[in-house]
């Protein structure tokens, strides 16, 4: 049996806009990758980034720690991380992180964990380092592709995107705040409008149905979301001209990606993707914000990279 595994997990974006907390998306913006080592005694944790090393306030420690306890593992384990996703910006990070910790430590001590599982797994180390429990970036990180939600039980459905949607990233250089997604979540309201959930249901079965059609343009005109956006987009200084310049310059849909406070624009391949994503630079220097912009596509998961 090995006694190292690598697993590369990508980052992600949540929601979709209409699909709070059910839609994900696999992005190769960016990857975490972490190597699990059958070593020494206890749980440890090596990286040369600003992350907590103590296994139980780190992401990955969390998981490991967890599948270590449920599967009585005696081995020392080491867990060496190298962060590529940057976090608190809605792109991921932690869930990449979780993501990549659950694969290999399945891979290494042959758990033999099916989909869900490692998605339950997975969430349960995010909701340590984020505070709630949302499989969105998980389920996206660790099955790559389109991913839809269900909880209750958990069930996580895949759909493999088209291959010429094209997503265009801000990542706007802000301090965000430590418990970023808390914050963000206590502003989603808790009771909507029966009008609101109607206009979202519609471009949420949208959103899945240009998946299945493999319909880039379908997917970015239904990234439409009346309940979250609205409601967070305060948090972000410049939205508003973000968005309306990205889609001037030809972007299809554009939304907050996952918690913020990156946007997001859904382009396809014949797109001028470096003209929108100038257009999303300059919307957020009108409010005296930079903003790295990257243009990526859909990936693969941690379990098949
Ligand atoms: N669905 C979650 C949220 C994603 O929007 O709060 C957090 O990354």
């Amino acid at each position: 049996m090995a006694s190292s595994v690598t697993v590369r997990a990508p980052s992600s974006t949540a929601n979709l806009g209409p699909g709070f907390d059910v839609f994900g998306l696999a992005l190769d913006a960016f990857f975490d990758e972490i190597t699990i080592t059958k070593k020494g005694k206890g749980i440890r944790i090596i990286t040369s980034d600003s992350i907590p090393v103590v296994p139980k306030k780190n992401t990955a420690g969390v998981v490991v720690t967890e599948l270590a306890n449920k599967f009585k593992i005696k081995d020392g384990i080491e867990v060496k991380i190298k962060k590529g996703v940057p976090a608190g910006f809605g792109v991921g990070s932690s869930a990449a992180s979780a993501s990549a910790a659950v694969v290999a430590m399945n891979r290494l001590f042959q758990l033999d964990l099916d989909n869900n599982s490692l998605v339950k797994f997975a969430g349960a180390g995010e909701k340590a380092s984020v505070g709630s429990i949302h499989y969105d970036n998980v389920a996206a990180s660790v099955l790559g592709g389109f991913v839809i939600v269900r909880t209750n039980p958990l069930d996580v459905i895949r759909i493999e995107p088209p291959s010429d949607l094209v997503l265009c990233i801000a990542i706007p250089d802000l301090k965000v705040p430590a418990k970023k997604t808390e914050v963000s979540r206590s502003v989603v309201p808790k009771i909507i409008k029966l009008a609101d959930g109607i206009a979202n249901l519609s471009n949420a079965a949208a959103i899945v149905a240009g998946f299945m059609k493999k319909d880039p343009i379908l997917i970015g005109k239904s990234v439409k979301d009346v309940i979250v956006e609205p409601v967070r987009q305060h948090m972000i200084p410049g939205f508003k001209q973000v968005k309306e310049n990205a889609l001037d310059a030809g972007a299809n849909g554009v939304t907050i990606s996952g918690a913020g406070p990156s946007v997001i624009a859904f382009t396809t391949k014949s797109s001028n993707q470096k003209k929108i994503c100038a257009a999303m630079k300059r919307g957020f220097a009108s409010s005296n914000t930079n903003c790295q912009t990257i243009i990526c596509r859909p990936c693969k998961g941690a379990i098949d990279l």
